[in-house]
């Protein structure tokens, strides 16, 4: 590993921000392109978000994004200690969601913009989606 970064902030929303540029920002000493960078604030927006708005329902509670710098690419880990998701295939799916208001997109965004999305979660105990995106 060459570089890695943790930041630390509660489920505040105007955090989403805050996230997808510090991860542009980490990408951007990459050999990335522009819309390498685009695709990779998007899935960061879409996974903290998704910690902001489902992880802690009316609670407060913490996020992290760890950013790693490797030869070969990054990864970015979004970890939440909130209520986890039950079934974890089915979240994954396009146009699931538990918010009606919502589209169901986030997984599928993440996807398709990363090169790896792993996701592990424990309902009651938080989720982790790790996300790989090579040069
Ligand atoms: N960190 C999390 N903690 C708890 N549940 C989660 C978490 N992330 C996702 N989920 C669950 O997975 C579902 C699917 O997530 P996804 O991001 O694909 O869609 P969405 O957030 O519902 O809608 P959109 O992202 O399009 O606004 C969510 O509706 C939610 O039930
Ligand atoms: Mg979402």
């Amino acid at each position: 590993m060459n570089n890695h970064m943790l930041i630390r902030f509660p489920n505040v929303s105007s955090n989403v921000s805050v996230a997808r540029i510090a991860a542009a920002t980490f990408a951007s000493f990459k050999e990335f392109s522009i819309s390498d960078i685009e695709e990779i604030k998007v899935a960061v927006s879409e996974a903290v978000s998704n910690a902001v708005l489902h992880a802690y329902p009316d609670c407060y509670g913490m996020i992290e994004v760890i950013m790693e710098d490797h030869d070969e690419g990054i990864q970015i880990t979004v970890k939440d200690s909130g209520k986890g998701i039950e079934d974890i295939d089915k979240a994954r799916q396009p146009g699931f969601t538990t918010m009606p208001e919502h589209m169901g997109l986030g997984f599928t965004f993440m996807e398709s913009f990363m090169d790896e999305l792993h996701v592990e979660s424990q309902p009651g105990s938080g989720t982790t989606v790790r996300m790989v995106k090579k040069v």
